[in-house]
């Protein structure tokens, strides 16, 4: 572990810029110091970039992509010259797609648009239909490419996005490989591709080299939308930044981590994709590993991504894989059933009438190094939950009971230190403190850093961040090839068993609405810890 007083890595270019971006976000607007953290904000990306949005007219294009993309213009930082190419195999005019960014980001802006930023971003979006499919109609793809290039200026850096259903990744990706789009393995052409990265580490692995065939990995931008959390990108400057908190979190005094996901909506309308998925694949796979990963990793060498990247590979390979053994008694697996004017998951649109799809899943893993032998991390995640919240909870050993003799109580909550996630971001740290008064009496209090109350300014939407940062050719928030398959590692054991040796982790039901199904208790390894959220 890296002491305090080491000194901070400087970070290299290519991290700067993300960092710089996490503290434009974090202080930037901050009535603090306005000044200095102005010359540090990157105002743009010099580079030209076009843009290719493969599902450009699609649901995720129009609530996430185009109004992330439209936020960016409003705050300067898309470069000088920029266009989007929307594409998709249905045929639209330029006008039509115009209109629909329109919508868009009218709809799904997180601030009221301006008319003349969204005037000027409208005229920089095209449309071309794509049959992927086809040679010919690749052609005249690459030639639009070409047109648009030369009428915005922007020849050079393309940028891939795929953001449609997994079952056209391949297709897509070969076809702008074979096209020549992708430039060759030297072009400073990247790809985003958005999740799943596979249903599992044959599939992801086959998806990493189809990908490698035209692109470098570090051209590779795999969006967990997690990484673009502000509180999730806090949590390296947290804990690396600060003196105060990093030599506390490790095995001599942390009791456990606890890491919750919960929603409470269900899956109405994505019933086809989820009862193929579960929320081992959707969630745990990639969002719940990535914060895994992020509280529990080493300090990085430098602030670079690959070294990043490496600490939080080495966590995914100190978890390992789980024996059908260890699944038993560190795994459990819910499906929630109707409650109140809610539906169960069978009665859900396209959900088998007797799936055995897990919508709920709670795990105990190890993370067995040196710093975190003995301290179990509990991850648990699921639909129909009784509230949304997505927190990470640091409990930490309480002191020597013999301490409390004298005092009127024989009871102390453990001190904890809580990143909230969503929705409510910040920070807290629980502790105890004297009530006031003639008698020594404790009871637990709070301190919070509220996001909201401590910067004068709207965190971006994840897809601001993540966007930005591939633009801007840093990688540092995206999931690299290895840690990838290292992830699917752990999921591929824990399926094993639910698939092959049910009985040892049965599919359990809970009531829609609840904190899952009771049994997710008997993980714990101490009778006193309970399920935490603030
Ligand atoms: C997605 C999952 O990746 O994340 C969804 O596919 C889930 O099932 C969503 O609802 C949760 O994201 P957030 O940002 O709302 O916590």
């Amino acid at each position: 572990m890296d002491s305090p007083d080491s000194g901070f890595p400087i970070p290299d270019s290519r991290f700067q810029i993300s960092l710089l971006v996490v503290l434009a976000y974090a202080y930037g607007m901050s009535n603090q110091d306005p000044l200095q953290v102005e010359s540090l904000v990157p105002r743009r990306i010099d580079e030209p970039r076009l843009l290719v949005i493969f599902g450009g007219a699609g649901d995720l294009a129009q609530k996430k992509l185009l109004p992330a993309l439209y936020n960016l213009a409003q705050d300067g930082l898309l470069p000088k010259k920029f266009a989007v190419l929307g594409t998709g195999r249905t045929h639209r005019a330029d006008d039509d797609y115009r209109s629909l960014v329109r919508d868009s980001v009218q709809k799904h802006s997180r601030r009221k648009p301006q008319a003349n930023v969204l005037n000027q971003f409208e005229q920089c979006c095209f449309y071309q239909g794509a049959d992927v499919a086809d040679a010919a109609s690749m052609a005249g793809f690459a030639q639009r490419i070409a047109k648009i290039e030369s009428q915005c200026g922007t020849g050079g850096a393309r940028l891939f996005y795929v953001s449609t259903p997994p079952e056209a990744y391949a297709e897509i990706i070969t076809a702008v490989g074979d096209s020549g789009l992708s430039g060759g393995k030297d072009s400073p052409t990247g790809i985003i591709i958005e999740k799943p990265f596979g249903s599992d580490l044959n599939t992801s692995t086959a998806l990493n080299e189809l990908l490698n065939r035209y692109f470098t990995e570090p051209r590779i931008y795999r969006i967990d939308h997690y990484l673009g959390k502000e509180t999730v990108q806090n949590l390296l400057v947290f804990r690396f930044i600060n003196a105060i908190f990093e030599p506390l979190l490790n095995r001599h005094y942390v009791h456990d981590v606890q890491i919750t996901v919960a929603e409470t909506e269900g899956i109405a309308g994505r019933g086809a994709y989820y009862d193929q998925a579960g929320a081992l694949r959707d969630m745990v796979q990639n969002h719940l590993f990535q914060l895994l990963c992020l509280i529990a990793m080493d300090a990085p060498v430098r602030f670079d991504a690959d070294d990043i990247r490496d600490e939080k590979l080495a966590v995914l390979k100190t978890v390992g894989t789980l024996t059908p053994e260890q699944v038993q008694v560190q795994s459990v697996r819910g499906q929630y059933a109707a409650a109140g004017d809610m539906a169960g998951y069978r009665q859900e649109k396209a959900v088998k009438a007797d799936s055995q799809t897990e919508s709920y899943v709670a795990l105990r893993l190890d993370v067995a190094n040196q710093r975190w032998a003995g301290v179990p991390f509990y991850l648990r995640t699921g639909k129909r939950l009784a509230r949304k919240v997505s927190e990470i909870v640091v409990t930490f050993r309480r002191e020597p009971v013999p301490l409390l003799g004298g005092l009127d109580c024989n009871w102390r909550d453990p001190n904890k230190l809580i990143f909230r996630i969503q929705p409510s971001e910040g920070i807290s740290i629980a502790f105890d403190a004297k009530l006031p008064g003639q008698r020594m009496l404790i009871r637990p209090v709070q301190m919070d850093m509220d996001y909201n109350r401590a910067f004068d300014t709207q965190s971006p939407e994840a897809y601001e961040m993540l966007i930005f940062n591939a633009l801007a050719g840093e990688n540092s928030h995206f999931p690299r090839a290895d840690a990838v398959e290292q992830s699917w590692k752990i999921i591929d054991s824990i399926r094993q068993t639910w698939d092959h040796q049910s009985k040892l982790s049965p599919l359990l039901t809970y009531p829609a609405g609840s904190w899952g199904p009771d049994a997710a208790r008997n993980l714990f390894t101490d009778p006193e810890t309970r399920w935490q959220t603030s």
